[in-house]
């Protein structure tokens, strides 16, 4: 298969000019009186403010339970012979991913395709297209993705991931503001939903095992399938 958006082409920094445009277009949006209750999987570091924790809890969501068993296995089911085939890639310790392997899939069969269409109408507005090809990203267990902004170039203001086959811990770190960090618990078999804010202004990452800590807690991830659906990116943005 021809894989055109490879995990190296997201990779970028976002550009200054990008995050005052979205501060602009945002600013007024929330009420900083107004922070819903925190969900147990947030996990903010204490110098949020309560408009910028407002400010995550809307642009990065989370639905547990998203898929059940028979979902999850069968994703897997059509995925895994694939994916065996290729090698993990062990890169240079400065690349942004560590241990993984990765494809894009086009064609899902009948029941895929309805996983994947319950996930683009939870994630995109009907006016919003989505990528056609959806991302496959396969970490091995001591595999972890650096922190890293998707390319705007590449992708739209939407990225929703299915995880699947292990829980994991998602960091965002304020590009501006290093300790504005939260750590997100992605429970295996969730959808995430990160737009706006949490998309433009942070970065993303995936903690290796070493670093799993959440709430004080290890958490030992295994091995992990993300499946990405992106849409395309907005061609005034650029
Ligand atoms: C990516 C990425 C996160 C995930 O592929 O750019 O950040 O959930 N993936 O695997
Ligand atoms: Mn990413």
């Amino acid at each position: 298969m021809n894989s055109f958006l490879t995990f190296k082409k997201l990779y970028s920094s976002v550009s200054n000019k990008h995050i005052c445009l979205w501060n602009k277009l945002n600013i007024s949006n929330f009420s900083p009186e107004t922070v819903t209750s925190i969900p147990p999987y947030f996990s903010f570091s204490n110098t949020f403010s309560n408009f910028d924790i407002e400010n995550i809890l809307n642009t990065m969501t989370i639905q547990n339970d998203f898929l059940n068993e028979d979902e999850e296995k069968s994703l897997m089911d059509e995925l895994d012979p694939y994916m065996k085939k290729l090698r993990y890639e062990f890169d240079h310790w400065d690349d942004a991913i560590h241990g993984y392997r990765e494809t894009e899939r086009l064609k899902w069969n009948e029941e895929n395709t309805k996983i994947l269409n319950r996930v683009k109408s939870v994630a995109f507005p009907s006016n919003v297209a989505p990528l056609k090809f959806v991302h496959i990203l396969d970490l091995d267990k001591n595999g972890w993705i650096k922190p890293h902004v998707d390319a705007t170039r590449f992708c739209g203001d939407t990225i929703a991931g299915l995880s699947l086959l292990t829980d994991s811990i998602m960091r965002l770190v304020n590009e501006k503001n290093k300790g504005l960090s939260v750590d997100i618990y992605l429970k295996r078999k969730s959808l995430y939903v990160m737009k706006g804010t949490a998309r433009y202004d942070y970065t993303h990452e995936i903690l290796s095992n070493e670093n799993s800590i959440f709430k004080g807690k290890q958490v030992l991830k295994d091995r992990r399938i993300s499946v990405i659906c992106r849409n395309e990116p907005n061609r005034n943005e650029k």
